[in-house]
This record gives C-alpha cells, structure tokens and sequence, in this order.
C-alpha cells in the first residue's frame, strides 16, 4: 500500500510556506518564503502587507514543493492549511487556497491549528511518533505548556498571562536597537555575554502553577538601560535570555514530573534558542528524563509542521468540512 501523502499550505503570519510529508513522518518537500525584508523596516509584521505579499507566492511555492518531492499532484491524498490562530487576512489565504485545491482535486481537506503543527513537529522526521509528553511551545505569539496524550487529546497546564517569550526576546532586541526579528539577534550576542551581569526578575517562578508571565521582565529591562553605560548590550542580552530560559526550563520539568510522564517536547520559533536548547537538555537529563527538542530547521513557521499534524489527523479520519472558516483566535484547548 503507498504511504499518505499530505501537501499543506501555511499563512498564517509572515511566511508563505507549502511542504509535502508522507506517512509515517518524513518530509517529501518543504518549501519557504520570508518576509522579513518586506517587514523588518517597520520593526514587526504588517498584517495588510504580509496578506497581500502571501497571495502571488502560493502558487509558485506549490509547484516548487512538487517538482522537490518529485510528485504529481493527483498522488496527493489530502490538502492540508493552517486554519488558525494567526493573522485573518494572512490566514484566508493559505486557507482559502487549500480548500480551493481540494475541492477541484475531489480529496479530503483538513484544517490545521498552527500550535498542533508546533506541538508536533519534534517528532516529525524522527523514528517516533507522538506520545505521552509535555510540550513547551514558545513562539513570537504563544508560551504554553501542554500535555500530550495521543494526535488530538491535549490538556492545558499552562500559558503566559501577557507576553509570549518570543515577544518578549523582540521588544528587548527594539530597546537595545538590534534589528527584526529580535531573537535570533540576542540569542547571538549573549554568547559573548555574562549572563550574571545584570540580576532581572524571574517572574512566576514560585508561582505554584504552570503559567508564565514575561512583561515584568521587558519593563525591568527598560527601567535599566538608562542607568548602564559603556559595552553592556552582551551581557544584558545573556542576562536577560538566562531569565526566560530559567523559568521556562524550571516549569516545563516541573510540569512533566507533575504529570508523571517522562517525554518532554520543545517547539515553536524560540526553541531555536541555544540556552533554551542547552539548559533544558541538562535539567531533563538530571530528572532522568527523555526530550525531544525540535529540529532546528523547523522551530520557526514553516508548512511541514502543518503537513504532519494533517496527515496524523488524515490517518485518524479527522477530516474538515469544506465550508470550515479561518479562525485568527483558534484555541489548541
Ligand atoms: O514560531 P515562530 O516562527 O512564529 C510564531 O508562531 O510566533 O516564532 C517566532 C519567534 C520570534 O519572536 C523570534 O524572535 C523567536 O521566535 N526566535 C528566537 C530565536 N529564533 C527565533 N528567540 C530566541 N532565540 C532564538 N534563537
Ligand atoms: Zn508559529
């Protein structure tokens, strides 16, 4: 029997992206246009300029991603997009596209929420599928920490109460002058950085629940820069990522050992972080547990993602209806 093939379309913020995955979980093609030129002048994504910018890439993008996989269209078994949360105008799109497709192939659609892409993608292109795990999915919109018990049964442990990480990795990278988007550009400089500097606030640390707060940390940030001189941009940024990284760290093992399971999950763009990456490897090794971090090549958006978690709910049956709309405020719980 041939194995499930999924093409998916992604636009739910600055990237156009389509990809191909096929059964069980490897990726045939994954194809991806940034914006970030387009956006980064403005210091943040334009929603009106990101959905103009999405529709003449869509088509391209599919053929590209189809001469990669070296599949026809017609060897598709699902269309797969992201129905949401997102930018509305970016989201119709991608979205609207999709359904198009599959309605003039005759093939399933399935509508995909961008955190069940994010929560998934560490097992994507791995020789495991997903299990009973806890997931810390940061991004630039979202810090949440799920628990996974099987492809669509997620409970919610926690999430931030105002800012995400990534959001707030971008603010301090604005304050500091370096360019969009922030946190590749700080995660850079506090390499060469002490992270003891400078001592921020690690908020909701003993919080005794699973949420996260990270606005305190920007402001205390702001509050600081006009009272330090001389060459202190490395050492704040490594100050400032040691912070996030310490309660993120702390959370998602207590979290895991909360809920008794022994898997832990990293994804979304900030799992791109190396601090991130490096702490949590050591904290989960020391609680004797397992980590799956995702492959750096899919923390940020990208379709593949999306892809996986439609051909996991294609082989469950999870099919949408066609007359399904985009959701900019879709909740993953
Ligand atoms: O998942 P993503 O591409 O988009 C959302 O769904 O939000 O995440 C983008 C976020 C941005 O805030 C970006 O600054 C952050 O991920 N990011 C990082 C790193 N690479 C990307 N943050 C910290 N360290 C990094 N290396
Ligand atoms: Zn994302």
């Amino acid at each position: 029997m041939s194995r499930s093939l999924v093409l998916a379309i992604e636009t739910s913020c600055d990237e156009t992206a389509v990809a191909l995955v096929r059964a069980p979980r490897e990726i045939a093609a994954s194809e991806i246009a940034s914006q970030i030129d387009l956006h980064q002048r403005f210091g943040g994504v334009v929603p009106e300029l990101a959905s103009r910018n999405h529709l003449p890439r869509i088509r391209p993008l599919i053929a590209a991603a189809l001469q990669q996989s070296g599949c026809a269209i017609g060897e598709v078994d699902c269309i797969a997009a992201t129905r949401g949360p997102g930018l509305l105008t970016a989201l119709l799109v991608g979205h609207s596209a999709a359904k198009g497709i599959a309605l003039a192939l005759g093939k399933p659609f399935i509508g995909v929420n961008h955190l069940e892409g994010h929560l998934l993608s560490p097992f994507l292109g791995s020789d495991t599928c997903p299990s009973q795990s806890v997931g810390l999915i940061v991004s630039g919109g979202h810090t949440s920490l799920v628990r996974l018990d099987e492809v669509g049964s997620y409970f919610l442990l926690g999430r931030t109460l105002d800012d995400a990480a990534g959001e707030a990795f971008d603010k301090v990278a604005k304050l500091l002058g370096l360019p969009y988007p922030g946190g590749p550009e700080v995660d850079r400089l506090a390499l060469k950085g002490d992270p003891k500097r400078f001592d921020l606030p690690r908020s909701m640390l003993n919080s005794g629940d699973f949420n996260f707060s990270f606005s305190g940390l920007k402001t205390a940030v702001r509050y600081l820069l006009p009272k330090i001189g001389g060459d202190y941009r490395a050492d704040l940024c490594a100050s400032f990522q040691e912070a996030v990284v310490e309660v993120l760290v702390r959370k998602t093992v207590g979290a895991a050992k909360y809920c008794d399971v022994s898997l832990i999950t990293v994804s979304g763009g900030v799992s791109a972080n190396s601090r991130l990456r490096s702490k949590m490897t050591d904290a989960a090794s020391a609680a004797g547990m397992q980590l799956k971090l995702t492959p750096p090549s899919l923390t940020t958006d990208n379709a593949a993602m999306i892809a996986y978690a439609g051909l996991e709910r294609f082989l469950k049956g999870l099919h949408s209806d066609i007359t399904e709309e985009a959701d900019p405020n879709l909740k993953l719980v």
